[in-house]
């Protein structure tokens, strides 16, 4: 099987590529990455010797490099996480997020046409279901729960979904699609709420949470998402879309509050900042047709799992503080300045 992942050097996708080369050692995986702010092939360290693995400095939208990596690669799938994936950056600009987002989706898609392939899998969001109401804890986001976005990050995740199901109306590409609740855990980048929050806490930095700190994230450790992912390519049935979630409903304070005691640092560096524009209050899954369909579950518990996160970020300095020294101070001043 020769699989070709895209954004295998951001957050999950570089997680998927160790789950696949260590549960499938026969697998070929080519990894095809732009590296944009958020890629970073130092990541990809421990597997760039590994016969079975290669590397190529790609943007998905680059309709005549992609064909020629399908002549080279004649891939079996394709796994898509390339995306530009930060709610805070598509409202600041959302162009480049239509570009990447849907653009390159369907530019991979063409490919696979083009050349042949026995999946295409999108890697999606819970996000592209908007949101719920924090006095409805019965709602959950089903498989059949109308699309109703709110952001344009969500909103060009959704179009991709879309254009992902025509293609296998229109033209039978064999498709499926996960739509997955927040990750957590090592290789997340330090502008997602978890790692920025650890390391403001390692720095004794201000915890900027947004508004009062009542929303609620359905939080999954990122190795059980590969998990899904993983049975879905191989289990799933083609032209159906899988809801990827473990349960674990949390409000953003109650996180921080969390990171905080872990650290052993005062609440008091929790500062309440303006809230972010059109912000989505609750996410929540339900996983039942995954469960049911192809047996999954989540294994990490939370607590165990942000446990893990912070010992990573505590022993992987040498990863992040390269990061957060370099253009991400720019990011971060613009970003949180006058909040
Ligand atoms: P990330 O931002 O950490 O990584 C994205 C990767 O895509 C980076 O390596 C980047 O260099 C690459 N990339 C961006 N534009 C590209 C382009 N034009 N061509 C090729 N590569 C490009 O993102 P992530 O958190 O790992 O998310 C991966 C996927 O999972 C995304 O599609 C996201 O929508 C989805 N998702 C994320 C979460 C989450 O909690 N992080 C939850 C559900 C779904
Ligand atoms: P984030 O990690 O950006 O994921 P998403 O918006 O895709 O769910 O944010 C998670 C939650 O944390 C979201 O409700 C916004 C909030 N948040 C803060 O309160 N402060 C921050 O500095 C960041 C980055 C996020």
């Amino acid at each position: 099987m020769n699989i070709i992942v895209t954004g295998g050097a951001g957050f999950i996708g570089s997680n998927f590529i160790f789950h696949m080369l260590k549960e499938h050692p026969d697998y070929r995986i080519v990894c095809l990455d732009k590296l944009t702010y958020a890629g970073n092939l130092s990541t990809l360290e421990p597997v760039m010797d590994n016969p079975n693995f290669r590397f190529v400095k790609l943007d998905i939208c680059d309709r005549e490099g992609v064909y020629k990596l399908f002549e080279e690669e004649h891939p079996d799938m394709v796994v898509n996480f390339a995306a530009e994936s930060h709610v805070d950056r598509s409202i600041e600009n959302p162009e480049v997020f239509l570009q990447t987002n849907i653009i390159g989706t369907a530019t991979l898609m063409d490919a696979c046409r083009k050349y042949g392939i026995k999946r295409y899998h999108q890697v999606s969001t819970d996000e592209v279901y908007g949101d719920l109401p924090l006095d409805r804890p019965d709602l959950f986001f089903t498989e059949e729960t109308p699309i109703h976005t709110s952001s344009p990050y969500s909103s060009s995740k959704a179009g991709a979904d879309l254009l992902v199901l025509a293609y296998n109306r229109t033209y039978g590409l064999p498709v499926t699609i996960s739509r997955c609740s927040n990750n957590y855990g090592p290789y997340h980048f330090p502008e997602k709420l978890i790692p920025l929050m650890i390391i403001n806490c390692l720095h004794d930095k201000p915890l900027p949470v947004y508004g009062e700190g009542l929303n609620v994230r359905d939080w999954l450790y990122v190795e059980d998402h590969c998990r899904a992912i993983d049975l879905i390519i191989h289990n799933g049935k083609v032209g159906e879309v899988y809801n990827v979630g473990g349960h674990n409903e949390m409000k953003n304070i109650d996180i921080v509050k969390l990171i905080c005691k872990e650290l052993g640092k005062p609440e008091t560096l929790i500062t309440h900042v303006t809230d972010r524009k059109g912000h989505d209050m609750r996410y929540a899954i339900d996983p039942t047709k995954i469960h049911n369909d192809l047996g999954w579950l989540p294994e990490t518990k939370f607590a165990d799992g942000i446990k893990k996160t912070i010992q990573w970020y505590l022993d992987n300095e040498d990863w992040w503080q390269p990061i957060v020294s370099g253009e991400y101070q720019d990011y971060y001043e613009k970003m949180y300045k006058n909040r």
